[in-house]
């Protein structure tokens, strides 16, 4: 168990940290020592881009000196200081976007595989309630919002910083009041735009919502297209996410409106620095406090402030909604994991398969219970039938034995461990569920089946395919064994579906099987050869078999009835019969009163077959 990989078992889910700052910078501590580096350069442009005024000032100051003579001689101090900066500009900035590529696409994938790990330890309830594609949409979300939260800081905020830092500080020198006057403007301008982006953010929010709450009803429209179509209702699906569409217009229109009305401030308040800057110099150069060059200097930093200024305030939206996003991503999926492993869990070994309920209480709601105060015990190697009307419950038992819940009360033992205290890895190991609604992945047939038992040969998967009567079909497919499945496995007819997930299971051979209706889709005939080596594959494994069509489990060791979360009757076919209860009901209504062997007959001839 030492060598397993990274991330493989229940107690090495990634701890994560839970606040917005500190997940950013947990998402960033891989990479401290290129993000300084980053740092470094970004400083460089942005001072080697405020110092071109201060070189400007010096050649200024050359040709005014100069009384009319020729300058290039004279100035080539300043001109060589003027070239030397925009080479500097040139390798700090093409350096710093170098470092960008290396950190940029790294720092993405750690975040998605740091969050998909994680997410990946959430229970059966966690998935229940979260959808899919929302999951999947946070996920990317979130890792390219902690990438741009981290280059608004890097690449904006940090580089105007500096400008503003430096001019004000070459200001400083010309002249205190400019200095001061601009250090004051530059003050009021960040503030202000920080407040009108904070007053905007509800409107950002907004129409950010309802761009997502149009994108789920198209995402829902298209997923449900085929209930529009058999409903031919597709101009009605198209009214009703008009109606969504014209929310989205009116919120970007408010959003939009709210920025025009910043861009107004942004305006007015750069024509004022401009002009202020211009007048106030002049003044200075009348009073000759100042000679050309800081004339010309103090203009060229106060253009260089408002070039850098112009954008702030989206600066800030964007990196509120990116800070945002962050935090979405880490509220919905950095939260508690419901069920893992407790801290000493061990393995569980299964040697020979007992498995007991006692006293169990559980409801998905615990307000109403499903089963409340459980009793069963089923024996090693027994094969069990589950029966019972629809929602009484023999899904939900089986989901407990395999831990997908945690019961409210009572103990679920396998060989006598409490299956709360082993590892959820070597439960699963062991324990083989083929479920109500098998699902299979987007993948070759041969990846689906052979998921049962990573590294089996094509042998192996061939074999359990026969077995699972799935080779025909498969084999008949175009592209055999490598044909995709689509999504879920939508290509495939229900029972071939099924069938997969026979194979899938049978290639696993645990010793623990639980079958929830994994026949239920397949035609009589079909049912019988599949069961025939379902039985053989069984061989001494405990064995728990969900089925509304009680022929397909009559032959089993032990039938138990559940009707409303409890057990009412249990006993073998031909015992439950002689009872006359409950069973005996059910089964007179499903085979008119035949007998198994009777019902097979019927069943055959019925279809036309043999
Ligand atoms: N994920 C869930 N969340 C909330 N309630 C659930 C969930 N799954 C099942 N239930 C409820 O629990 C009860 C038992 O459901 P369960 O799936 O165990 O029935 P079942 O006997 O397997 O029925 P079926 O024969 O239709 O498969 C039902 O009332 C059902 O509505
Ligand atoms: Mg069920």
């Amino acid at each position: 168990m030492s060598k397993t990989p990274e991330f493989q078992r229940a107690g090495a889910a990634p701890d994560l940290p839970t606040g917005t700052v500190k997940f950013i910078l947990y998402c960033m501590s891989h990479f401290r020592g290129l993000m300084a580096l980053m740092l470094i350069l970004e400083t460089g442009q942005a001072a080697g881009n405020i110092l071109v005024p201060y070189a400007v000032k010096s050649i200024m100051d050359g040709v005014a000196h100069s009384a009319g003579g020729p300058v290039l001689e004279t100035l080539r101090g300043p001109l060589l200081l003027l070239a030397g900066l925009a080479l500097a500009e040139i390798l700090f900035s093409r350096a710093s976007g170098a470092v960008l590529i290396v950190i940029g696409p790294r720092l993405r994938q750690r975040t998605t595989r740091t969050l998909y790990a994680y997410l990946q330890y959430h229970s059966v309830r966690y998935f229940g309630n979260n959808f899919a594609g929302g999951l999947a949409h946070r996920i990317s979300e979130t890792a390219m919002s902690v990438n741009h939260t981290v280059w608004s800081v890097l690449c904006d905020f940090w580089p105007i910083a500096v400008t503003f830092a430096v001019s004000v500080t070459l200001l400083l020198g010309v002249h205190q009041g400019l200095g001061l006057f601009v250090a004051g403007w530059v003050l009021l301008y960040v503030l202000s735009s920080y407040g009108l982006a904070t007053r905007c953010q509800p409107y950002a929010q907004g129409y950010a919502a309802t761009r997502s709450l149009v994108n789920g009803k198209i995402v829902d429209a298209v997923t449900n297209i085929l209930n529009a179509k058999l409903f031919a209702r597709l101009d009605y699906e198209r009214q009703y996410l008009d109606g969504f569409l014209e929310t989205e217009v009116r919120a970007a229109r408010r959003t939009f409106w709210y920025m025009e009305r910043v861009r107004w401030f942004q305006f007015i308040a750069a024509a004022a620095l401009k002009l202020g800057t211009v007048y106030y110099a002049l003044t200075l150069w009348d009073g000759g406090q100042i000679g050309v060059g800081d004339f010309t200097m103090s203009i060229g930093l106060a253009l260089l402030i408002i070039s850098d200024a112009r954008n702030l305030t989206r600066r800030f939206l964007e990196f509120f909604e990116y800070v945002g996003n962050v935090s979405n991503g880490v509220d919905t999926i950095v939260r508690p994991h419901d069920i893992v492993d407790v801290p000493d869990a061990q393995p569980l070994r299964i040697s020979q398969g007992r498995i007991e309920f006692r006293n169990v209480k559980f409801g998905y709601d615990p307000a109403q219970p499903v089963f409340d105060g459980l009793n069963v015990t089923i024996v090693p190697g027994q094969r069990v039938g589950l029966v019972g009307y629809s929602g009484s419950g023999k899904s939900t038992f089986v989901g407990l034995m395999l831990r997908n819940f945690e019961p409210q009360g009572g103990q679920i033992l396998i060989d006598g461990a409490d299956i709360a205290g082993v590892t959820l890895d070597s439960l699963h190991e062991q324990v083989s569920l083929i479920p109500q609604d098998p699902s299979l992945f987007h993948r070759s047939l041969k990846e689906n089946i052979g998921y049962g038992k990573l590294g089996a040969s094509d042998t192996d998967i061939s074999e359990a395919a026969r077995m699972a009567h799935a080779d025909d079909f498969i084999q008949a497919m175009n592209e055999g064994y490598e044909s995709l499945v689509g999504e879920r496995g939508v290509k495939l007819s229900g029972g071939q579906r099924q069938r997969i997930a026979i194979a899938r299971v049978m290639l696993k051979d645990a010793p623990v099987l639980i079958l929830d209706e994994a026949t239920s889709s397949l035609d009589s005939v079909t049912e019988k050869t599949i069961q025939e080596n379902l039985d053989r594959a069984m061989g001494k494994k405990t064995v728990i078999a969900i089925a509304h069509r009680l022929s397909t489990i009559a032959h089993l060791d032990r039938i138990l009835v559940f009707d409303n979360g409890r057990i009412v009757e249990d006993g073998s076919h031909d015992e439950l019969l002689a009872r006359r209860g409950f069973y005996h009901r059910l089964w007179s209504m499903q085979a008119g009163g035949f007998l198994p062997e009777q019902l097979n007959q019927a069943d055959f001839s019925a279809m036309g077959h043999e």
